[in-house]
């Protein structure tokens, strides 16, 4: 294997509560001062996410969320801990862009240690931890270490939709010490989900 040890600055990122609270069910809730950290080598070494665990206002604590640009899967490979992924498709208008407040399929699956989730294309996604100890992935998305930010906002990821409409369709938090789902009122239209058998909450 070829290591460009030059890069090594380049590959660590953080995601701060202050750049969450786009994305939080309530942006004004008391968080951790990192949410989560990331060493990033991209498909060949692959890219490391470490979550802190807890709640914010009741929300587990989670990635941010993307959509990928152009026909990108990825697979994660779940180390340590457990926690909820949540994938969801957008509907797309005539010109096949997409709706951001429709979701054609949204689905919520619940992983834990030795497990692997594959992200299809197309399907926005972002995972939740739902222990009670860090929860770590490894994954294999791409990196372009001459973007201009490619380790905490890597080029082939769209941040934008999910800051518009304040998360996904749904926000994963703690019911009774146990991980439900609670609808994000953003959201107009769900036309397919599967819940991945977690209780819905008001
Ligand atoms: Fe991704």
């Amino acid at each position: 294997m070829n290591i460009d040890f030059t890069n090594v600055p380049k590959h660590y990122a953080s995601r701060t509560h202050e750049k969450m609270q786009d994305v939080l069910m309530d942006p004004t809730g008391i968080g951790p001062a990192i949410h989560y950290y990331m060493i990033r080598g991209g498909t060949d070494q692959k890219n490391i996410t470490v979550w802190e665990p807890g709640t914010i206002s009741g929300e587990y604590i989670k990635t941010y969320g993307h959509y990928h640009v152009g026909n990108l899967s990825e697979t994660y490979w779940i180390v340590f801990g457990k926690g909820v992924a949540l994938l969801q498709k957008l509907a797309e208008n005539e010109n096949g862009e997409m709706i951001s407040d429709e979701v054609a399929e949204f689905k919520a699956i619940p992983v834990e240690a030795g497990q692997e989730v594959f992200m299809p294309d197309k399907f926005g996604h972002l995972v939740a931890n739902t222990g009670e100890t860090y929860f770590v992935t490894a994954d294999d998305s791409p990196v372009d270490f001459d973007d201009k930010d490619p380790s905490s906002f890597p080029g082939h990821a769209d941040y934008e939709l999910v800051k518009k409409m304040r998360g996904f369709a749904y926000y994963v938090v703690e019911n009774d010490g146990k991980p439900a789902l609670k609808k994000n009122p953003l959201y107009k239209k769900i036309e397919k989900e599967d819940l991945g058998g977690l209780p819905v909450i008001n």
